[in-house]
């Protein structure tokens, strides 16, 4: 029987509801599937900032380091400004442990109405590659003549050669295990130093996949289009800022925010990785209950699929599209009146 070690974050707000159904659900397969799993919590939190100043401790990713996977709730809660929370934990361990893959699978899943009605869910799945290490989201830059009337606030964006190319690689590869297609978020016409590198070096990769169709796509265009034709786009590949945009337009016009996952990816393995779903703490519906777990169960998925249990996950992943499609516990996003706990151990009794 093989152990994993696996750390959990459940983290502020509603990360602390749907990682507890998360862990419900995976329990669940490691007992079906034979496996074990060795969860170990940690209080990481904006709590944690409030009373000690900060979001985790000193050593944090260190603490971290030898274990499997990283399961994530989510992050931020009013009361800590969003940067702080953000760059005090989420951040340092996507560059620690060089997670420099964010995955974002999309699709519509049984159960759930896309606001693009009459879609099919053929036409409504991709995966968004998010560069997830560099880019926009940099330290450089900063305030000057605060209070002044030439008050100013430069930020600098981040692109490296190894940075970008090895995003796009991993876009490629993945799109020779789907359709064959990629589109790369860009705007070259406007920023003119960073994104004209992008879309060369993309250029560069693309010509050693002459077997995946690949096209340069303005990102308000993309943006567009994933709306009004989402059956033309399949693997997205974007940077840091592009794709960070782009995947919650691609949850929202599936079944939204409560239905999208994410792995934060070290493809070498070198450091663990870390997954999470892509929605935040919703401080708007925390603490009542009603948060929709489907999308931390998926992470959790990915997990188990990035460890190599593919049957384990094969079994959640139908379990989900089971539960959804029978509609009896659905929770408010979905329609229906539920509870997290409900949707949770309806989906671990599936399996
Ligand atoms: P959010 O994703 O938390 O919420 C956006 C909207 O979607 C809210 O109306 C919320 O109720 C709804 N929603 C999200 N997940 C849901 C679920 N599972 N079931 C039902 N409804 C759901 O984004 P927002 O409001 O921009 O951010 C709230 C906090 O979360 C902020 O502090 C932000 O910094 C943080 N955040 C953290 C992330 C992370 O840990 N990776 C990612 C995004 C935001
Ligand atoms: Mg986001």
């Amino acid at each position: 029987m093989t152990d994993y070690r696996i750390a959990s974050i459940p983290g502020d707000g509603i990360g602390v509801d749907v990682q507890i159904e998360a862990q419900k659900v995976l329990d669940a397969a490691a007992k079906r599937f034979g496996f074990g799993l060795e969860w170990t919590e940690f209080d990481w939190s904006c709590e944690r900032y409030a009373k000690t100043g900060t979001m985790m401790p000193e050593d944090g990713i260190e603490q971290l380091s030898g274990f499997d996977s990283i399961l994530l709730g989510a992050v931020g809660f009013p009361g800590v400004p969003d940067h702080v929370s953000l760059w005090g934990l989420l951040i340092p361990v996507r560059r620690a442990f060089q997670q420099y893959v964010n995955l974002r699978p999309v699709r519509l899943l049984p159960g759930t109405t896309s606001v693009l009605a009459g879609r099919s869910a053929d036409e409504l799945e991709m995966v968004i590659v998010r560069e997830n290490s560099e880019g926009e989201y940099s330290t450089l830059g900063g305030r000057h003549n605060s209070g002044q009337p030439g008050e100013f606030a430069l930020q600098e964006a981040v692109f490296t050669r190894v940075g970008v190319e090895r995003i796009i690689r991993y876009a490629f590869e993945v799109a020779r295990t789907r359709s064959g297609r990629v589109t790369s978020a860009t705007k070259s016409n406007g920023i003119i130093h960073t994104m004209p590198f992008w879309d060369e070096i993309f250029g560069e990769v693309a010509a050693e996949y002459p077997d995946v169709k690949s096209e340069l796509t303005h990102i308000d265009a993309l943006a567009a289009r994933m709306v009004q034709q989402p059956d033309r786009l399949d693997v997205v590949v974007g940077s840091n800022l592009f794709g960070d945009i782009l995947s919650d337009l691609a949850a929202a016009v599936t079944g939204g925010l409560g239905m999208a996952p994410s792995g934060n990816l070290n493809p070498e393995r070198a450091y663990p990785s870390m997954f999470e779903a892509v929605h935040g703490s919703a401080p708007d519906i925390a603490g009542q209950g009603i948060a929709n777990p489907v999308a931390q169960v998926l992470a959790a998925t990915m997990m188990l699929e990035h460890l190599g249990e593919t049957d384990a996950a094969a079994a959640v992943n139908a379990a989900v599209e089971k539960v959804l499609s029978e509609g009896v516990a659905l929770t408010p996003d979905l329609g229906g009146k539920a509870t997290t706990a409900q949707l949770g151990t309806a989906i671990a009794e599936a399996i």
